[in-house]
């Protein structure tokens, strides 16, 4: 049988790397996309390789920029010549408040956030499809309710989740497409103390997640095949 191959975004770092190393932990032939990070991400790569040979490899790419998509599935394809698994975990966060937006922001958060893993999906989709593999996007909660002074980035995690049920619905049977909705995970660096005790005390776990805890989730929905066209959320119970 082959082993699977996964291209999991964003993965030299935080969330993504976590990923990218439990999916490797599974089994799995990863290729770990990065943009900036790239000693994160070489030092990840020779970190798995390390453990299994010829088993990971890095790809960088700036995910704003579609035209070079093709090329980044040549990338992907020449390494195991199957994909089975694409995570659309990569994003871009900051504030942006209406009175100061600027079309350039705009354009990055939803150009990262929701354009990116919808040209993604459409340029791999006939890896996917011959492979009957899935898409796992990597949405938010503030897609379904807002963050204050963050309406951009809250539109763009919304509008991913509606491009996961659209998707999974247009490219079915053979493409299964689900999102997971993270609460608090891990906090941005420049996070206030007082921010994430209010937010803690909105969480019925009292606790922030863990990068387990959404590795645990990948894992779930690679493995259940009859589950498309669902949003989880991986957030405590934030929401209720
Ligand atoms: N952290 C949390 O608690 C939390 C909560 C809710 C939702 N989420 C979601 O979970 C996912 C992972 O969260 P995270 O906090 O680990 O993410 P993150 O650190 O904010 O970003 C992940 C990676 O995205 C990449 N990226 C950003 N803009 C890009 C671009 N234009 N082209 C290519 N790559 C780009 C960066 O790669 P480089 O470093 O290589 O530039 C970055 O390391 C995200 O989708 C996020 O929205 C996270």
């Amino acid at each position: 049988m082959t082993t699977k191959t996964a291209l999991i975004t964003g993965a030299a770092r935080r969330i993504g790397a976590g990923i990218a190393r439990d999916l490797h932990d599974y089994g799995m032939n990863v290729i770990i996309h990065y943009h900036t990070s790239d000693s994160d991400a070489q030092a990840l790569c020779s970190e798995l390789n390390e453990v299994r040979p010829d088993s990971a490899i890095t790809v960088k790419k700036d995910l704003r920029d579609v035209d070079g998509y093709s090329e980044l599935a040549r990338s992907v394809m020449s390494f195991k010549g199957n994909l089975d698994v694409l995570i659309n975990n990569a994003s871009m966060f900051y504030p942006t408040p209406v009175t100061r937006t600027t079309p350039d922001q705009w354009m990055d958060i939803v150009g990262t956030n929701m354009k990116a893993p919808y040209f993604l999906i459409q340029t791999l989709q006939p890896y996917l499809n011959k492979s009957r593999g899935c898409v796992i996007n990597i949405t938010d909660i503030y897609g379904d309710v807002p963050l204050s002074e963050h309406s951009v980035y809250s539109a763009s995690k919304a509008g991913l989740i509606m491009l996961t049920r659209s998707l999974a619905h247009e490219l079915a049977p053979d493409i299964r497409v689900n999102a997971i909705s993270p609460g608090a995970i891990l906090w941005p660096d420049d996070i206030e103390v007082d921010h994430q005790t209010k937010v803690l005390n909105n969480t019925l776990a009292g606790r922030a997640g863990s990068t387990q805890d959404i590795t645990t989730t990948v894992r779930f929905l690679i493995e259940s095949d009859f589950i498309t066209a669902q949003v989880i959320n991986v957030d405590g119970g934030r929401l209720v």
